[in-house]
């Protein structure tokens, strides 16, 4: 690893990313708010150890990137980040809500139940930063539906909703996406901190050891979409129709105004890290998926320059997840880069072409 501070590492890549996003005018603002999220951790030299944990990444950097690209030909440049220094867990955000007049009622009014005295589960408040290029930043934070234990999720969620009047999604999206007993769970509760019409309330729920057919059933919530394209995705970027007993699928569903009972939008995530040897192949699957919908993917290369120089096929994990998002709110696909400031997990053996012995 370099000798470069944390900040230093994340900031160069998330310049660059910008850049590549054709999204030059907002480099400053967020390599500004880059810093601020990290705090004193970006002060920590990559040659060390890291001195927290975070889940965001593999290899606990407390940061991970990603690039929505949208069918309209729209660009964001996103970071999802924990504030690992931060005494309390509002800290980095009350910092945030007045400067960038960010709206915080709804968080305001769910929070304690997110944020028990002795939160379980392995992270308490994440926040998203979502850069378009001539548009100020947006802001999201992730709470986790498990802070009362997992037993608890589901009520804990539903309680949450009826809190924010949306009662009777709980129950729509438990029967199409929650059918599997202990394999299907909430596992984020996120929440847009600006208030437009389309201002979201998003609910995730991973599938553990799931089949396409299963989140085929969990899309279908979701009016018009069609199952051909969830199918698709997984077969070219999984290899296959699951089931995906490594890292979990992920639904989430959107809800904007109005959405009482339906959401607006579906997501897929595909963990695609563990269903591939390395990042050569990662990047020649997400080539096809994106070539399919006729998307440019020399900016998918830049962006992966923008991030790192090494080799694709050295590692595993620069690419830790793709999502498929279809939906009346915007279609697209989301390709999430890791930062790998700590480390890159190696990558495994090819397999060898031929007969089973
Ligand atoms: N690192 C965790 C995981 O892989 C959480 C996470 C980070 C995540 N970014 C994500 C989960 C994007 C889904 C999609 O599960």
């Amino acid at each position: 690893m370099a000798n470069l501070s944390l900040r230093e590492h994340t900031s160069g890549q998330l310049d660059r990313l910008c850049r590549a996003a054709g999204a030059s005018d907002i480099r400053r603002t967020a390599g500004v708010l880059l810093g601020e999220l990290l705090g004193a951790a970006g002060e920590s030299n990559l040659l060390g150890p890291a001195e927290w944990s975070s889940s965001i990444s593999d290899d606990k950097t407390p940061i991970e990137f990603s690039v929505a690209y949208d069918v309209t030909g729209e660009r964001a440049v996103r970071l999802l980040g924990e504030a690992v220094c931060a005494s309390t867990a509002r800290e980095f955000l009350d910092n945030m809500a007045s400067r960038l007049n960010l709206y915080t009622g709804k968080l305001d009014a769910v929070q304690d139940l997110f944020l028990p005295e002795r939160p379980s589960g392995d992270f308490v408040l994440w926040y998203s930063m979502i850069f378009r290029s001539g548009s100020p930043p947006v802001f999201k934070v992730y709470l986790n539906p498990h802070a009362r234990g997992a037993e608890n999720s589901s009520d804990l969620v539903a309680e949450a909703l009826g809190r924010l009047g949306m009662r009777n999604v709980h129950k729509a999206v438990v029967d199409h996406a929650l059918t599997r007993g202990d394999k299907d769970t909430f596992s984020f509760f996120a929440l847009d901190l600006n208030r437009t019409p389309k201002s979201r309330v998003k609910l995730y729920v991973s599938h553990e050891s799931a089949e396409t057919d299963d989140v085929e059933r969990a899309a279908a919530l979701v009016p018009g979409i069609n199952p051909m394209q969830i199918r698709e995705f997984c077969a070219v970027l999984g290899g296959g129709k699951g089931p995906f007993v490594h890292r979990p699928l992920i639904s989430s569903y959107s809800f904007v105004e109005g959405d009482t009972a339906t959401p607006s939008n579906y997501s897929l995530y595909l963990p695609v890290r563990d269903y591939v040897p390395d990042d050569e192949v990662a990047r020649a699957r997400l080539v096809a998926v994106m070539a399919q919908y006729n998307m440019d993917t020399a900016e998918l290369d830049r962006s992966l320059r923008a991030v790192t120089a090494r080799p694709l096929r050295d590692g595993v994990g620069l690419i830790p997840h793709v999502s498929l998002r279809l939906g009346a709110v915007g279609s697209g696909i989301t390709v999430y880069l890791s930062s790998e400031a700590f480390s890159v997990t190696p990558p495994r053996q090819r397999p060898v072409l031929g007969l089973v012995s």
